[in-house]
Protein backbone atom coordinates (compact mmCIF):
# COMPACT_ATOMS: atom_id res chain seq x y z
CA UNK A 1 0.00 0.00 0.00
CA UNK A 2 1.43 3.61 1.19
CA UNK A 3 4.90 1.86 1.25
CA UNK A 4 4.63 0.90 -2.36
CA UNK A 5 4.55 4.48 -3.31
CA UNK A 6 7.29 5.52 -1.26
CA UNK A 7 9.53 3.99 -3.56
CA UNK A 8 8.29 6.25 -6.39
CA UNK A 9 8.47 9.29 -4.29
CA UNK A 10 11.08 11.75 -3.24
CA UNK A 11 11.17 9.85 0.39
CA UNK A 12 13.19 7.08 -1.78
CA UNK A 13 16.06 9.47 -2.70
CA UNK A 14 17.33 9.45 1.04
CA UNK A 15 17.22 5.81 1.42
CA UNK A 16 20.87 4.92 0.55
CA UNK A 17 22.63 8.06 2.48
CA UNK A 18 20.65 7.80 5.38
CA UNK A 19 20.72 3.91 5.62
CA UNK A 20 24.26 4.45 5.40
CA UNK A 21 24.82 6.71 8.47
CA UNK A 22 22.20 4.63 10.08
CA UNK A 23 24.60 1.55 9.44
CA UNK A 24 27.50 3.44 10.52
CA UNK A 25 25.79 4.85 14.15
CA UNK A 26 24.68 1.34 15.05
CA UNK A 27 28.22 -0.12 14.41
CA UNK A 28 30.78 2.58 16.11
CA UNK A 29 33.90 0.60 14.68
CA UNK A 30 32.93 1.45 10.79
CA UNK A 31 35.38 3.18 9.49
CA UNK A 32 34.61 6.51 8.63
CA UNK A 33 36.24 5.93 4.66
CA UNK A 34 32.64 4.73 4.42
CA UNK A 35 31.38 7.43 5.03
CA UNK A 36 33.26 9.86 3.25
CA UNK A 37 32.96 8.16 -0.01
CA UNK A 38 29.06 8.19 1.04
CA UNK A 39 29.15 11.95 1.17
CA UNK A 40 31.60 12.28 -2.29
CA UNK A 41 28.96 10.89 -4.44
CA UNK A 42 26.51 13.18 -2.74
CA UNK A 43 27.99 16.82 -4.54
CA UNK A 44 24.90 19.69 -2.14
CA UNK A 45 26.05 17.46 0.93
CA UNK A 46 29.64 17.53 0.24
CA UNK A 47 29.32 21.31 -0.02
CA UNK A 48 26.85 21.91 3.28
CA UNK A 49 29.74 20.26 5.18
CA UNK A 50 32.61 22.08 4.08
CA UNK A 51 30.01 25.16 4.60
CA UNK A 52 30.16 24.20 8.09
CA UNK A 53 33.84 23.15 8.18
CA UNK A 54 34.29 26.76 7.18
CA UNK A 55 32.13 28.43 9.41
CA UNK A 56 33.14 30.74 12.52
CA UNK A 57 32.70 27.67 15.20
CA UNK A 58 35.59 25.87 13.29
CA UNK A 59 37.37 28.93 12.44
CA UNK A 60 40.96 27.67 11.09
CA UNK A 61 43.40 29.69 9.41
CA UNK A 62 43.51 27.20 6.01
CA UNK A 63 40.56 26.62 3.85
CA UNK A 64 38.81 23.75 4.38
CA UNK A 65 38.27 22.14 0.79
CA UNK A 66 38.11 18.23 1.05
CA UNK A 67 35.88 16.36 3.27
CA UNK A 68 38.56 14.16 4.93
CA UNK A 69 40.14 17.67 6.19
CA UNK A 70 36.62 18.68 7.57
CA UNK A 71 36.01 15.58 9.14
CA UNK A 72 39.50 15.91 11.28
CA UNK A 73 38.15 19.73 12.13
CA UNK A 74 34.52 18.74 13.27
CA UNK A 75 35.06 15.04 14.25
CA UNK A 76 32.92 12.18 13.20
CA UNK A 77 29.93 12.49 15.29
CA UNK A 78 29.74 15.94 14.27
CA UNK A 79 30.06 14.73 10.80
CA UNK A 80 27.33 11.95 11.28
CA UNK A 81 25.28 14.78 12.67
CA UNK A 82 25.23 16.74 9.70
CA UNK A 83 24.46 14.28 6.96
CA UNK A 84 21.96 12.59 8.74
CA UNK A 85 20.03 16.12 9.48
CA UNK A 86 20.62 17.31 6.01
CA UNK A 87 19.66 14.11 3.67
CA UNK A 88 16.55 14.60 6.24
CA UNK A 89 15.92 17.71 6.06
CA UNK A 90 15.39 16.74 1.53
CA UNK A 91 11.77 15.42 1.90
CA UNK A 92 10.07 18.72 3.86
CA UNK A 93 11.00 21.07 0.87
CA UNK A 94 7.73 22.46 -0.60
CA UNK A 95 4.25 22.58 0.74
CA UNK A 96 1.48 25.40 1.42
CA UNK A 97 1.11 25.64 5.36
CA UNK A 98 -2.75 24.38 5.85
CA UNK A 99 -4.69 24.56 9.09
CA UNK A 100 -1.64 25.50 11.14
CA UNK A 101 0.37 22.71 9.76
CA UNK A 102 3.63 22.84 7.40
CA UNK A 103 6.51 20.90 6.64
CA UNK A 104 8.86 23.43 7.84
CA UNK A 105 6.78 23.09 11.24
CA UNK A 106 7.32 19.39 11.25
CA UNK A 107 11.03 19.99 10.10
CA UNK A 108 11.87 22.35 13.25
CA UNK A 109 10.05 20.12 15.75
CA UNK A 110 12.42 16.73 14.51
CA UNK A 111 14.84 18.99 14.95
CA UNK A 112 14.12 19.95 18.31
CA UNK A 113 13.20 16.70 19.64
CA UNK A 114 16.38 15.47 18.14
CA UNK A 115 18.54 17.89 20.00
CA UNK A 116 16.60 17.36 23.16
CA UNK A 117 16.83 13.61 23.03
CA UNK A 118 21.13 13.67 22.01
CA UNK A 119 21.34 16.28 24.89
CA UNK A 120 19.42 14.24 27.29
CA UNK A 121 21.25 10.97 27.15
CA UNK A 122 24.76 12.49 26.80
CA UNK A 123 24.46 14.75 30.13
CA UNK A 124 22.36 11.90 31.76
CA UNK A 125 23.46 8.99 30.69
CA UNK A 126 27.27 9.87 29.77
CA UNK A 127 26.34 8.37 26.28
CA UNK A 128 27.22 10.36 22.58
CA UNK A 129 23.44 10.56 21.70
CA UNK A 130 24.16 9.47 17.90
CA UNK A 131 21.21 7.26 18.22
CA UNK A 132 18.82 9.30 20.66
CA UNK A 133 19.60 12.05 18.11
CA UNK A 134 18.50 9.86 14.75
CA UNK A 135 15.40 8.50 16.78
CA UNK A 136 14.52 12.28 17.14
CA UNK A 137 15.11 13.33 13.77
CA UNK A 138 12.97 10.54 12.02
CA UNK A 139 10.38 9.56 15.06
CA UNK A 140 7.46 11.81 12.97
CA UNK A 141 9.09 10.04 9.68
CA UNK A 142 5.34 8.64 9.08
CA UNK A 143 3.55 12.33 9.13
CA UNK A 144 6.06 13.13 6.21
CA UNK A 145 4.83 10.02 4.35
CA UNK A 146 1.37 10.76 4.47
CA UNK A 147 1.59 14.77 3.94
CA UNK A 148 3.60 13.64 0.73
CA UNK A 149 1.89 10.41 -0.59
CA UNK A 150 -1.68 10.95 0.98
CA UNK A 151 -1.98 14.31 0.65
CA UNK A 152 -5.68 14.55 0.58
CA UNK A 153 -7.13 12.49 3.06
CA UNK A 154 -4.42 14.11 4.94
CA UNK A 155 -5.73 17.86 4.29
CA UNK A 156 -9.39 15.83 5.48
CA UNK A 157 -7.47 14.58 8.44
CA UNK A 158 -5.73 18.19 9.79
CA UNK A 159 -9.59 19.91 9.14
CA UNK A 160 -10.98 17.08 11.11
CA UNK A 161 -8.46 17.73 13.99
CA UNK A 162 -9.68 21.30 13.56
CA UNK A 163 -13.34 20.48 13.41
CA UNK A 164 -12.48 18.22 16.71
CA UNK A 165 -9.53 18.99 18.93
CA UNK A 166 -7.99 15.35 19.54
CA UNK A 167 -4.42 14.00 19.00
CA UNK A 168 -2.98 12.99 15.66
CA UNK A 169 -2.74 9.63 16.34
CA UNK A 170 -6.61 9.39 17.01
CA UNK A 171 -7.52 11.58 13.75
CA UNK A 172 -5.18 9.23 12.18
CA UNK A 173 -6.67 6.13 13.22
CA UNK A 174 -9.90 7.05 12.45
CA UNK A 175 -9.63 8.21 8.96
CA UNK A 176 -6.97 6.24 7.68
CA UNK A 177 -7.12 2.75 10.29
CA UNK A 178 -3.45 3.26 11.23
CA UNK A 179 -1.37 6.12 12.69
CA UNK A 180 1.92 7.53 12.01
CA UNK A 181 4.04 5.32 14.26
CA UNK A 182 2.56 2.81 12.48
CA UNK A 183 3.13 3.90 8.86
CA UNK A 184 6.84 5.31 9.98
CA UNK A 185 7.79 1.79 12.01
CA UNK A 186 6.78 0.28 8.72
CA UNK A 187 8.97 2.23 6.44
CA UNK A 188 11.75 1.96 9.42
CA UNK A 189 11.28 -1.90 8.96
CA UNK A 190 11.50 -1.70 4.95
CA UNK A 191 14.56 0.24 5.24
CA UNK A 192 16.04 -2.32 7.19
CA UNK A 193 16.55 0.54 10.34
CA UNK A 194 18.45 -0.74 13.55
CA UNK A 195 15.48 -2.38 15.65
CA UNK A 196 16.46 0.34 18.23
CA UNK A 197 15.37 3.05 15.68
CA UNK A 198 12.43 1.01 14.74
CA UNK A 199 10.81 1.18 18.17
CA UNK A 200 11.98 4.83 18.52
CA UNK A 201 9.78 5.69 15.56
CA UNK A 202 7.09 3.29 16.08
CA UNK A 203 6.20 3.64 19.70
CA UNK A 204 7.57 7.46 19.98
CA UNK A 205 3.49 7.48 21.60
CA UNK A 206 3.27 4.36 23.19
CA UNK A 207 6.34 3.38 24.27
CA UNK A 208 4.90 0.46 26.21
CA UNK A 209 4.42 -0.73 22.57
CA UNK A 210 8.56 -1.08 22.36
CA UNK A 211 10.58 -4.34 22.72
CA UNK A 212 11.55 -4.65 26.74
CA UNK A 213 15.30 -3.64 25.67
CA UNK A 214 14.11 -0.42 24.18
CA UNK A 215 11.85 0.76 26.22
CA UNK A 216 13.71 3.36 28.29
CA UNK A 217 14.85 4.59 24.59
CA UNK A 218 11.15 4.94 23.27
CA UNK A 219 10.35 6.93 26.97
CA UNK A 220 13.53 9.15 26.05
CA UNK A 221 11.88 10.20 22.44
CA UNK A 222 8.19 10.65 23.83
CA UNK A 223 9.49 12.87 26.45
CA UNK A 224 11.69 15.18 24.35
CA UNK A 225 8.42 14.77 21.92
CA UNK A 226 6.08 16.25 24.92
CA UNK A 227 8.39 18.90 26.10
CA UNK A 228 9.51 20.13 22.38
CA UNK A 229 5.77 20.19 21.86
CA UNK A 230 5.55 21.90 25.16
CA UNK A 231 7.97 24.81 23.85
CA UNK A 232 6.34 25.80 21.25
CA UNK A 233 8.43 23.36 18.40
CA UNK A 234 4.67 21.59 17.39
CA UNK A 235 3.73 20.81 13.99
CA UNK A 236 0.20 21.05 14.25
CA UNK A 237 -2.57 21.83 16.79
CA UNK A 238 -3.50 19.21 19.03
CA UNK A 239 -3.81 18.57 22.45
CA UNK A 240 -1.05 17.07 24.77
CA UNK A 241 -0.94 13.57 26.64
CA UNK A 242 -2.03 13.55 30.35
CA UNK A 243 1.02 15.15 32.00
CA UNK A 244 0.85 11.62 34.52
CA UNK A 245 2.54 9.86 31.85
CA UNK A 246 5.19 11.96 31.72
CA UNK A 247 6.10 12.21 35.18
CA UNK A 248 6.21 8.43 35.06
CA UNK A 249 8.11 8.52 32.40
CA UNK A 250 10.74 10.73 33.42
CA UNK A 251 10.80 8.65 37.03
CA UNK A 252 11.56 5.48 34.75
CA UNK A 253 14.60 7.38 33.24
CA UNK A 254 15.57 8.62 36.71
CA UNK A 255 15.90 11.66 35.72
CA UNK A 256 15.50 14.71 38.16
CA UNK A 257 12.83 17.47 36.73
CA UNK A 258 15.26 19.97 37.64
CA UNK A 259 18.26 18.87 35.67
CA UNK A 260 15.71 18.23 33.13
CA UNK A 261 14.51 21.99 32.66
CA UNK A 262 18.04 22.95 32.31
CA UNK A 263 18.83 20.57 29.95
CA UNK A 264 15.59 21.92 27.97
CA UNK A 265 16.89 25.56 28.62
CA UNK A 266 19.95 24.39 26.98
CA UNK A 267 18.48 23.26 23.88
CA UNK A 268 15.91 26.05 23.76
CA UNK A 269 19.05 28.58 23.62
CA UNK A 270 20.99 26.13 20.74
CA UNK A 271 17.73 26.12 18.68
CA UNK A 272 17.61 30.01 19.01
CA UNK A 273 21.09 30.18 17.60
CA UNK A 274 20.12 27.84 14.85
CA UNK A 275 17.32 29.63 13.99
CA UNK A 276 19.68 32.77 13.80
CA UNK A 277 22.23 30.58 11.41
CA UNK A 278 19.10 30.00 9.22
CA UNK A 279 20.06 26.29 10.35
CA UNK A 280 15.68 25.33 10.59
CA UNK A 281 14.83 26.16 7.11
CA UNK A 282 14.33 22.38 5.32
FE1 LIG B 1 4.40 11.69 16.55
FE1 LIG C 1 6.67 14.40 17.38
Amino acid sequence: MLLNLVEISSIASIKETVGGILSLISNPAAISSDLIRLIELDPPLTAKILRVANSSNYATAQTIDDIQQALIWIGFDTLKEIVLTQKMSEIYHNGTPVFGYSRLQLWRHNLAVALLAKTIYRHEFGEKGNKAYAAGLMHDIGVIVEDQLLHKDFIQMLQSLKDTPQSLSDGEVSLFGYDHGLVGKSLAENWNFPAELIDGIGFHHNPGGAREEYRLFVKTIFISDYLMLEQGYGYVAMPLPDREILQQYVMDLGLQWHALHAIVELVLEELKKDERKGYLTA
